[in-house]
Parts: C-alpha cells; structure tokens; sequence
C-alpha cells in the first residue's frame, strides 16, 4: 500500500479529463493537479518550450512526494516522455499515448484517424507507436489547433465549437475513411459531443482515459494502490481563470478539492 498522492499535469484544464477518469477507475487514490493555465496551449510552441515548461512541472510534483506521474498531455508526452523519464528513472512517469495506442491495436482496428495539436500531429508519435505495433496498420492524422484555446476560454458547449470541429474534420473524415478515431488531446474528450453529432459512426478513443488503465496496472502490480489515504485532492494553476475554477466545480462536485494559484520560476 502507498498513500502518497499521483502527480498529474496538463498544460491547462484538459488533463482534468483524466483524473476525472482516475476518480471513477481509482476511487482511493489523490492527486496533486498541475495545469499550466498561463502558458497553455503548448501544442503550438517548440519542442525546447514544452520540454522546459514540463520539466519545471514535474521538477514540483516529485518535490511533493508524489508515487507517480501521470502526463495527461499528448503533446508533453510526445515531446518530453524520454527526457523526464531519464530525469526521475526511479519514479513511474506514464503518458497518455502508449497505453491509448496499445488498446487500438488491442481492440483490431485497421484504419485509424488520429486529432491532436500540432505539436502532436508533428512528432508522428501515433503513426510511429502503431506501426511499430502493426505495420499494416493505416494511421491518418491532422492537427486541431484551435481546439484546446477554444476549451480554455470556456466555448466547449458552443456553436463555435460545433463548426470548429466541423472546419478540422470534414474532408479529413470524408477522404479518408477511417472507422475509429484517437482523441490525442485530453481536451478533446470535452468536445466528444460535437463529434458524436456530426460523425455518429465513427468509435472513439480517449487518451485520457486509455492513461488510467495502465496506472491501475502499474500500481496494482507494484503493490501501491492507496487505501484510507486522508489526503484532500489538490489542485494548482499557473493563472486562476474563471474556467478552470468552473471546470473543477463542475467535475468534481461530489469531491473535496482545494484550488491554488501557483506559478514556477526557472
Ligand atoms: N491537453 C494537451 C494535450 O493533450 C493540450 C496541449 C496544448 O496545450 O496545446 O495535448
């Protein structure tokens, strides 16, 4: 048994998708939340960017104790996995991409769409890790960039966000043809609806919740699952905006949560 809390970060409010999923798989477990509200969205920026910004970020989280880190960001997964594992190799660090991409291959698809940042989108991280799995795999990808702005400005349940995810998806569904769909933001899920309406045939893939699988595994197998743990959930953002404090309230309204504002120095 180990009650000390998981660490999770985003880059804002998408990472709350997760521990909302961890609340649900995990009903024992606490966690220290990181979004960096004030510098998101990483998707656009470069890749020396996003691996600074998480390496201050974890740099804090294992500075609190934490038995494990969940990065419920594509993007810092994508770029900065290797380097922050490399960093902290006794602690277990796990991304959103490898258990999302397993459970794909898992479950048999053939032809898979892929919408992410495009950060994401340019690492090829989905394309690699699920030809590496299966060559014959066919993997169409496109970056959403508008997306996650949108969802931090609190427009998710919007007409805009409806024909956002319109203008990114259209042709890309209709060219190519694809039967299932990664969601490679933790964002993303927050616009799931929009999707579903306009392409209700298509199966979808959260990597936020794909993450939870593969930490239940984790802590299961190293006999760290938490049990009576009296630590309060605690969640930290680099600028305190309205939506992320609406976010919280919303998905954790039957939970105990403290919210602080927290900025990290280099
Ligand atoms: N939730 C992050 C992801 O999964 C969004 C990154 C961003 O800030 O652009 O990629």
């Amino acid at each position: 048994m180990d009650n000390r809390p998981i660490g999770v970060l985003d880059s804002g409010l998408g990472g709350l998708t997760s521990v909302q999923e961890l609340h649900r798989q995990l009903p024992e477990e606490k966690v220290i939340y990181y979004g960096d509200t004030a510098r998101t969205p990483y998707g656009s920026k470069s890749p020396e960017t996003i691996v600074k910004f998480a390496t201050q970020i974890v740099d804090y989280l294992v500075a609190r104790n934490t038995k494990m880190i969940i990065i419920a960001c594509n993007t810092v997964t994508a770029l900065a996995l290797d380097s922050l594992r490399e960093r902290y190799p006794a602690i277990p660090i796990i991304g959103v991409i490898e258990p999302t991409v397993e459970k794909v291959v898992a479950d048999g698809c053939k032809k898979v769409g892929v919408i992410a940042t495009k950060a994401t989108i340019g690492s090829d991280v989905y394309g690699k890790s699920l030809r590496a799995l299966d060559p014959g795999i066919e993997v169409h990808s496109t970056a959403c960039p508008a997306i996650v702005p949108l969802v931090e400005d609190g427009l998710t349940d919007t007409e805009i966000m409806e024909l956002t995810v319109k203008h990114y998806m259209d042709d890309f569904v209709k060219e190519n043809g694809f039967d299932d769909l990664i969601l490679g933001c933790t964002h993303y899920p927050l616009v799931a609806k929009h999707i579903r309406k306009l392409y209700p045939d298509l199966r979808l893939y959260s990597s936020s919740a794909e993450v939870v699988r593969e930490a239940s595994e984790i802590l299961s197998g190293r006999d760290m699952l938490a049990s009576g743990s009296e630590f309060t959930d605690r969640y930290y953002a680099s600028d305190m905006s309205d939506n992320f404090i609406a976010m919280t309230d919303r998905l954790f309204a039957d939970t105990d949560f403290k919210i602080h504002l927290l900025k990290l120095e280099e």
